[in-house]
């Protein structure tokens, strides 16, 4: 056995290694070493499995790390590589060519035997691992297809051991579990199998994803691609969870679900950053939860591009973990409706705490900065903390909002989902609000383009619910056309007005602030009253509120 491994190492190449820019130790630090899966028999066919050749290959890799301190490649050659699970051990990294493609095996015995090990490739509590080289991971995710529909496609089931349910027993592509210093980067993976479920025992949670880092510290992913089926559910892009120190940057992620998508399960989530992406999805773009048993803390997301998406920024807060320090900045952002059957009801922003059911409970939201976003959307901005799980500290700044419908889906529901109310039918506002102590608005533009606004005529909704410390400052929030109340805005650099809301309500508010030209505060049981004009609305407002405070 020594001998092999000794005849091994002398026909290693050492290569450059190219990539200095990111602080992991080893797959940086040195030259690399470098083996080739064809030199261990892969055939390449895509048809005949290169299973055995693959794993030889990074077994030997990995001793050779082990011996020399150097990380060592797998390369792989142009061509087709179908095979089983791989297990990707510490010290390698797979290098993938470009015009070479890993193709995950469609087989039920191509998977380990365990459900929560399903994956095309994984590795375990490894070190100074990674995958490179141009190349493409494919999960051939239609061939899980049972029937297309455009709607929600039905998946195949592999549900033999009762472990897992319905179309839910489904292989996910790559996961990192419980490694540090995971490098990903110069690579696409397409067609993922599956994601991701959660199921209702908490002690048997599985959960499947295309690019899946679990309990990992120090994880660096760039430049890479991932291509879902538009229509598969449950194939989300990166899935992050319970993992510290990750940094995504250069992402094109295009999927049916979640796009990128922190958790916690077991642990926290500390100082996760992802910036310069491009995502499309059928559900959030970027979101957190909705397994958030522990902290997501120091979280921050720039220079984003959201299309077409059911939900752009998403914090999903069901099971009492607290939310803190997080900002979103610079990011464009189009939500539009879908199927319902997806969560998500095209908001741009939507922040939930609630308990998922009566065994949970919810978590707090604190410290949350939307700096710079720009958004066209089909619905508004939904801020809804709970009797438990105040927001606290939310603040928009540099914001513009334009709302328009342009799908024919059915509009006027608020998502409370997964768990608490469900779907409830309620009518569209800018932004509705409920269980808020401290929310911080300043240049933010909200505008309407069209007439079709019947059920959507109110800029700014409070709920029945405790709404503390409101600043608006430098605002316009204004509808065309569909009510006249407000002045046309010739001059925007008119003078700062700012107002300071402190209430506790406990009825259905409505306000509406022109902030550039003119403040008005609309008092309203009801909520569709429709305004008289601009001087009664103001005279009336003020005294209204202040009434209300002192009783
Ligand atoms: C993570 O990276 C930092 C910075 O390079 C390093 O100090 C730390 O030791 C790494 N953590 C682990 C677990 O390797
Ligand atoms: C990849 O395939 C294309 C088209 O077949 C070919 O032009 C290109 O040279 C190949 N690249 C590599 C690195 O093999
Ligand atoms: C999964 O399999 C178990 C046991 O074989 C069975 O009881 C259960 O109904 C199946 N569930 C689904 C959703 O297929
Ligand atoms: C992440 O950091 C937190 C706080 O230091 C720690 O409790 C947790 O164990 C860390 N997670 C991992 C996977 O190292
Ligand atoms: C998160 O980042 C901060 C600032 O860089 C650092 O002080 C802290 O130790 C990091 N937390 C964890 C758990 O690594
Ligand atoms: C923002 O991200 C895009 C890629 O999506 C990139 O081209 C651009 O340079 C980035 N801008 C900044 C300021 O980093
Ligand atoms: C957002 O759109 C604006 C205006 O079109 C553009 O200047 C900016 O670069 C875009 N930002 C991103 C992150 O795409
Ligand atoms: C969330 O914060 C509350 C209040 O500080 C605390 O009681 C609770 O333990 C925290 N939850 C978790 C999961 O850390
Ligand atoms: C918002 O719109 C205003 C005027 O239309 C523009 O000056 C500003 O740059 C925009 N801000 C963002 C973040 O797009
Ligand atoms: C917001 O945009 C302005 C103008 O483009 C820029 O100067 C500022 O740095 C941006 N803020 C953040 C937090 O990126
Ligand atoms: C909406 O319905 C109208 C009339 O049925 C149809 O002409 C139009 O193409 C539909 N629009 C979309 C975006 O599906
Ligand atoms: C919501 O509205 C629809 C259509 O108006 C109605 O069929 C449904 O029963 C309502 N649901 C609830 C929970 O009120």
């Amino acid at each position: 056995m020594k001998l092999i491994i000794v005849t091994l190492l002398l026909s290693l190449t050492l290569l450059q290694s190219h990539s200095a820019t990111s602080p992991l130790s080893i797959l940086q630090s040195y030259p690399h070493l470098s083996l080739s899966v064809t030199d261990y028999g892969a055939t390449a066919s895509g048809h005949q499995y290169d299973t055995v050749p693959i794993q030889s290959t990074i077994d030997a890799c990995s001793s050779a790390f082990h011996l020399r301190r150097r990380p060592c490649h797998v390369t792989f050659p142009p061509g087709k590589y179908l095979t089983a699970t791989l297990h990707l051990k510490s010290g390698v990294v797979l290098d993938i060519s470009k015009n070479a493609t890993i193709l995950g095996g469609t087989r039920l015995e191509d998977y380990p035997e365990k459900q929560e090990k399903w994956y095309v490739v994984v590795a375990e509590d490894a070190a100074e691992v990674g995958i490179t080289g141009g190349g493409v991971i494919d999960g051939q995710s239609l061939k899980f297809v049972r029937r297309f529909d455009e709607r929600k496609n039905v998946m195949v089931s592999w549900n033999k051991t009762g472990a897992c349910l319905g179309d839910e027993c489904r292989p996910r592509l790559v996961g990192f579990i419980g490694c540090r210093n995971v490098k990903v980067w110069d690579v696409s993976f397409n067609q993922p199998a599956y994601w991701c479920v959660l199921t209702s025992d908490r002690k048997h949670i599985t959960l499947y994803c295309s690019l899946h880092i679990v309990r990992c510290q120090n994880t660096s992913i760039h430049d890479v691609s991932i291509y879902g089926d538009f229509n598969t559910p449950n194939n989300d892009g990166i899935d992050i969870e319970d993992s510290n120190n990750t940094l995504i940057t250069r992402c094109t992620i295009d999927t049916g679900d979640d796009a990128i998508c922190p958790k916690t399960y077991t642990g926290p989530i500390y100082n996760l950053t992802a910036t310069n992406c491009w995502i499309k999805t059928k559900s959030s773009a970027i979101k957190f939860g909705s397994a958030s048993w522990y902290a997501f803390k120091g979280l921050v997301f720039d220079n984003i591009t959201i299309v077409e998406s059911h939900r752009g920024l998403a914090l999903q807060i069901r099971d009492g973990g607290n939310v803190s320090d997080i900002t979103f900045s610079n990011i464009n952002i189009t939500t539009r409706y879908y199927d319902p059957s997806w969560w998500g009801r095209a908001e741009p922003i939507y922040i939930t705490t609630c308990p998922r059911d009566d065994t949970s409970k919810s978590g707090s939201i604190s410290n949350l900065r939307f700096i710079n976003i720009t958004a066209t959307s089909e619905n508004g901005v939904f801020l809804s903390g709970s009797k438990g799980g105040v927001l606290n500290n939310l603040k928009f700044l540099n914001v513009n909002l334009t709302y328009k419908r342009w799908t024919n889906y059915t509009d006027g529901l608020v998502d409370y989902r997964p768990g608490c109310q469900g779907l409830v039918n309620h009518s569209m506002a800018g932004f509705i609000m409920e269980h808020i102590d401290g929310l911080d608005v300043e240049n933010v533009n909200m505008r309407w383009a069209e007439e079709k606004t019947g059920k959507w005529n109110n800029p700014l909704e409070f709920r029945p619910s405790t709404v503390n410390n409101i600043s608006l400052m430098n605002s316009i929030l204004r509808l065309h056309r569909c009510l006249k109340f407000a002045k046309p805005l010739g001059s925007e650099n008119t003078s700062l007005d700012v107002l300071v809301i402190t209430l506790i309500l406990d009825t259905k508010m409505m306000l509406m602030a022109s902030v550039s030209e003119a403040l008005w505060l609309v008092h309203t049981v009801n909520a569709d009253a429709i305004f008289a004009n601009e001087a009664v609305v103001s005279e009336r407002a003020r005294p209204t509120i202040s009434d209300r405070h002192h009783k």
